[in-house]
């Protein structure tokens, strides 16, 4: 196993000496590099670099078809390192290096690409108008849309490398500056990325990763005076603190946060067996560390038993083994705290009375492994149901009438995803219609493009990322207007 050391790159006086604990290997709890564990004074030089970076550098002033150029290279050089960070994902978070290869990799080129075309897209408009109190005046009226200016960004552990490209890419096109605080248990892929842009040539100060602990430089970054805007992605609970933290000056917030998204098959679903392969992928695809995770699959009645044996005869299935192994299908979960965390959760199921129709518990005694799980005859007020787990883990429940059904899956005080299967459209698109949700996926789950965007109703966030929403986080509008 490579050994790393790595250091901010971002301030070439900089002398830390502090690091985080050890990163270790999900698979086997060895050590597998130590990375600096970075402070307040540490943020504040970075917020200071990439301030210097948006007033004076030239990053803002260069031409939109050469920033785009460089966000497209930035892709480029992306897909021609793809062995390199997928081996460095499936090491750091633990989830199939295979996994990484197919998805995260190709996924994370890709919007820099997506996100380089709209560098030379963001126009402002011309607005005609008619001032009251002004009879007989003309004025030329329009909107500029400029960068917000200095941008805080605060990423997790399940998607390491996409979640960077995610927040960087749009906040580059848009010609802001950045200091990004990767997750501590996986900074490796962000600081591996932000190599390869000092290589393409990054002008000095545009992108800074600080790497530390969240109670300190995330905190310090979400709460910094001179940041203008912070984006986050990670729990509901701590995207609260951030809200509060970016009280102090205002700056604008925008939060991707959790998710208990409902899974809903129809006996009428156009095949059945994709449909117990879509639940099975919905909850057990990254080991169910996805915020949009199908982790509550509701099925209509005359179907259910069959559903639920199906996906936990695949759960049963699954190859667990170390994100290197050629033939692992699922991988450890990320952390020790998560280990826990989730069978702690698979603990209080079982005291809450849940049927477990498979897994449950934690698998073999090294590295942090969970067996893929399947609950039924849950009840509406157990925690398993309620709280996001972030396991391979799935509540099974039966309902009858779609009327209670959307209820039903609407209560939750999340809302960032939903899948529905059923051949009959009208019924598809009026509970899509129904569903609080920010992402609808009918008779497919987990289908996400750059183009796409992506985030949550209700308390699973602020904002939509991807797509051409994600420029209304990432630009302001001013409006300008000439007396003729
Ligand atoms: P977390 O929300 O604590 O961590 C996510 C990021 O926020 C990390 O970079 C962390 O360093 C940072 N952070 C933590 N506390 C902070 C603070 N006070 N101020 C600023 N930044 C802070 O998530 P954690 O503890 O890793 O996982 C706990 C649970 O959160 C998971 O079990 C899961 O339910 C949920 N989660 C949801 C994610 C999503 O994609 N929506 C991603 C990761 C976790
Ligand atoms: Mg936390």
């Amino acid at each position: 196993m490579r050994f790393y050391i790595i250091q901010p790159q971002y301030d070439e006086e900089l002398q830390t000496s502090n690091f985080l604990p050890n990163l270790f290997n999900p698979a086997d709890a060895s050590v597998i590099a130590r990375v600096s564990d970075s402070d307040k004074e540490d943020i504040s030089r970075a917020v200071a670099a990439a301030r210097r970076a948006f007033e004076s550098g030239p990053w803002r002033r260069m031409t939109p078809s050469e920033r785009g150029k460089y966000l497209w290279r930035v892709g480029d050089a992306i897909l021609e390192h793809a062995d390199e960070l997928a081996e460095l994902e499936s090491i750091d978070n633990g989830k199939p290096r295979a996994v990484a290869r197919v998805a995260d990799v190709p996924l994370a080129a890709d919007l820099f690409h997506y996100m380089a075309g709209w560098a030379t897209k963001i126009e402002g408009n011309t607005i005609p108008i008619s001032v009251p109190y002004a009879p007989g005046a003309h004025f030329h009226a329009f909107t500029l849309r400029e960068p917000v200016g200095v941008i805080g960004q605060i990423i997790p552990w399940n998607f390491p490398l996409l979640m960077a490209a995610w927040k960087l890419g749009p906040a580059l096109t848009a010609g802001n500056c950045v200091v990004l605080k990767p997750a501590e248990q996986t900074p490796l892929s962000a600081l591996r990325l932000a190599e390869l842009m000092l290589e393409l040539g990054l002008p000095e100060g545009v992108v800074n990763i600080v790497t530390g602990f969240g109670e300190t430089a995330g905190a310090s970054l979400a709460s910094h005076e001179d940041v203008d805007k912070i984006a986050f992605t990670g729990s509901t609970e701590v995207g609260k603190l951030i809200v509060h933290a970016a009280a102090g000056n205002l700056k604008k917030v925008s939060l991707e946060l959790g998710g208990k998204s409902p899974n809903i098959i129809f006996k009428d679903a156009p095949n059945l067996e994709a449909a117990v392969a879509g639940a099975a992928d919905a909850i057990f695809f990254n080991h169910g560390q996805c915020c949009c995770a199908g982790s509550r699959l509701m099925v209509e009645r005359d179907i259910f038993d069959e559903v639920v044996a199906g996906v936990s005869e695949k759960a049963k299935r699954i190859k667990l083994g170390p994100g290197l192994a050629p033939d692992t299908q699922m991988g450890p979960l990320v952390s020790e705290e998560q280990l826990n965390r989730v069978t702690r959760y698979m603990n209080l199921g079982k005291e809450e009375g849940a049927c477990y129709v498979t897994g449950g518990r934690r698998a073999g005694d090294q590295g942090y492994f969970v067996q893929p799980t399947v609950i039924k005859d849950v009840r509406d007020n157990m925690s398993i149901v309620r709280e996001e787990i972030f396991g391979p883990v799935v509540v099974a429940e039966s309902f009858n009438k779609p009327e209670e059904l959307v209820l039903k899956a609407n209560q939750t005080q999340y809302g960032l995803a939903a899948g529905v299967w059923t051949r009959d459209i009208a019924k598809a698109h009026k509970v899509a219609a129904a569903l609080k949700a920010g992402t609808v996926w009918i008779n497919c789950y987990n289908v996400f493009d750059s183009a796409l965007p992506f985030g949550g109703y209700k308390q699973s966030g602020w904002g939509r990322e991807m797509g051409h929403d994600v420029l209304e986080l990432y630009t302001q509008t001013k409006a300008v207007v000439v007396g003729l």
